[in-house]
């Protein structure tokens, strides 16, 4: 094990890919030597612009796609996918599709949540039991016999979680999981999201929620065809130049504190979410003695301007000649 991989607390390897290439019938070639380990326990964001592979390596994770050209280049909880046994997947990991209708296809919830440990041959009462702690754990207690389709779009996402976690898997991947939600809908799944960290379980998040990944996330790995940056959150929102070449961006609180920099307020360590802030506002006000005290110098504006353009990802209508 790596020195990294050991500080990160050696629970084992939950997933390692070494040298995936993933090429699509059509000749697109979607993933190009990919390599990563993910320990048991952590929680990763899987970030990247689209079309950069990411779906396409979930794929991968439980051996829906495989290719001879790169065989045994996934290892799950230490062993490499048998495709033979890719029915046996879904207990050691469960992936959630981005969209939940290709989850949802029984006539009731209760069959959807069901379906997997029937499969697995898991007898009825046990089955009846797994389905009602399923659905309490996505906030959905008490929906066995709703009809599926006529979910909200929220419901339906956190319905999808349910079908996976029937099934009790140690590592779950999820596919842009808070993607198309409300307000109030985003948050209740960020909250399971949460507890599913907090219960021990690998996650493997992909997401363009920037402002959410703090929260969830201890480490984030970005790809684009192959694995371009892979870091601490911090490490990762720290490198401007390479997420605005991957065309993502880091969270707001982060980008408005380096502004607040501009105006002369102490803060060696950028907070990465809106606690973080609250903290750093709170312990900058105590150390100076009751007050932060901003100011307006001649270079405050032309660095206000540097802050926006490091993460410019096109020009704006002002910038543009006629
Ligand atoms: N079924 C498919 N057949 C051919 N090309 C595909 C297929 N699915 C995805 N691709 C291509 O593979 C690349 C990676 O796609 P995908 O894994 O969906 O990216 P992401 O999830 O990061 O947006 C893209 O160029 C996409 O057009
Ligand atoms: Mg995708």
């Amino acid at each position: 094990m790596t020195a990294k991989a050991a500080a990160r607390g050696a629970g084992g390897a939950a997933i390692r890919v070494h040298d995936l290439n993933y090429t699509y019938p059509d000749g697109t070639a979607a993933l190009e030597h990919v390599s990563f380990e993910i320990e048991k326990g952590e929680s990763i964001a899987l970030v990247g612009p689209n079309g950069a592979g990411k779906s396409t390596l979930l794929l991968h994770l439980n051996g829906i796609l495989h290719s001879t050209r790169s065989r045994g280049a996934v290892e799950i909880l230490g062993k490499p996918i048998d495709p033979k046994k890719v029915h046996e997947m879904p207990k050691k990991i469960g992936i959630v599709f981005q969209d939940p209708d290709d989850m949802l296809f029984m006539p009731l919830l209760a069959d959807d949540v069901a379906f997997g440990p029937i499969n697995l041959g898991i007898g009825k009462d046990e089955v009846k039991q797994r389905v009602k702690d399923s659905l309490l754990r996505v906030g959905l207690a008490g929906y066995e016999n709703r009809v599926s389709h006529h979910l909200s779009g929220g419901e339906k996402k956190r319905a999808a979680i349910a079908t996976v976690l029937s099934m009790d898997p140690e590592i779950i991947a999820m596919d842009e999981p808070t993607a198309n939600l409300d307000p109030k809908s985003r948050a209740e799944l960020i909250g399971i999201l949460k507890s599913l960290k907090d219960e021990g379980k690998t996650l493997i998040i992909i997401t363009h929620d920037v402002n959410a990944i703090p929260e969830l996330a201890d480490r984030v790995i970005v790809l684009k065809k192959t694995v371009i940056a892979d870091g601490t959150t911090r490490e990762v929102f720290a490198d401007s130049e390479m997420l605005v070449a991957a065309g993502l961006d880091v969270p707001t609180i982060m980008q408005f504190f380096e502004v607040l920099q501009a105006f002369g307020y102490p803060c060696d360590v950028l907070p990465l979410s809106i606690d973080a802030a609250v903290k750093n506002l709170t312990q900058t006000i105590e150390n100076e003695a009751g007050h932060v005290h901003l100011h307006i110098h001649k270079h405050t504006h032309t660095e206000v301007g540097a802050v926006r353009g490091k993460y410019q990802h096109h020009h704006t209508a002002a910038d543009c000649p006629e």
